[in-house]
């Protein structure tokens, strides 16, 4: 049975909760799920599948330095990348040819995955701090977004990811 690999790059929890159910529709492969800061070895993996999300319009540092440092192995498996913010919920920035994180990241790295996605994310404001918590309103007010502090909010398409997981025929 084929091995697959599984790797988030989270700080609320939203993408590993996407990278369960890519996993859990699973058939043919083996799946192990490891956050990005584990201690990751990809050589035993025959598909590897990156899921990052955004924060203050970045991905986390650590997501580069994984890539920089694995490209050449990464490259000689199946491979995919798929990206988590709230703009995404914006059908002109819901693609990887729209969105604006996943057009940088193209950018910023020499890596080319083999089948990439764009997922909306999840903002849950009675969760964060308060710093964060209007940081984030002023965001969604300015993109004309939700703005109600004391609810939570899931923009993500679940047959979306649904289509995605298929896709990868794990
Ligand atoms: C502090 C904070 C900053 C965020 N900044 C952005 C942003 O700049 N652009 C965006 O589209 N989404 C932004 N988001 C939305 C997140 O990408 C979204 O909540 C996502 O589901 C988080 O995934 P995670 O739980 O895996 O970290 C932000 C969320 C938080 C909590």
């Amino acid at each position: 049975m084929q091995r697959t690999l599984i790797i988030y790059s989270s700080v609320d929890g939203h993408t590993k909760t996407i990278c369960e159910k890519i996993a859990n529709q699973a058939k043919n492969s083996e799946v192990d799920i490891l956050p990005l800061d584990a201690d990751i070895n990809i050589d035993q993996y025959e598909k590897i599948v990156i899921g990052a999300s955004i924060r203050y319009g970045k991905y986390r540092k650590g997501l580069y330095n994984f890539i920089e440092k694995n490209i050449e192995t990464l490259e000689l498996k199946e491979n995919a990348f798929f990206s988590v913010s709230a703009v995404a919920r914006k059908p002109e920035k819901s693609k990887p040819e729209n969105n604006p994180y996943f057009i940088k990241f193209l950018k910023q790295t020499n890596w080319i995955p083999k089948k990439m996605a764009v997922f909306a994310g999840r903002i849950d404001y009675p969760k964060y701090k308060f710093f964060d918590k209007y940081a984030i309103k002023f965001i969604m007010l300015i993109t004309s977004g939700p703005i109600d502090t004391s609810k939570s909010y899931e923009f993500t398409d679940w047959n979306d990811v649904d289509t995605f997981s298929k896709n990868l025929n794990l």
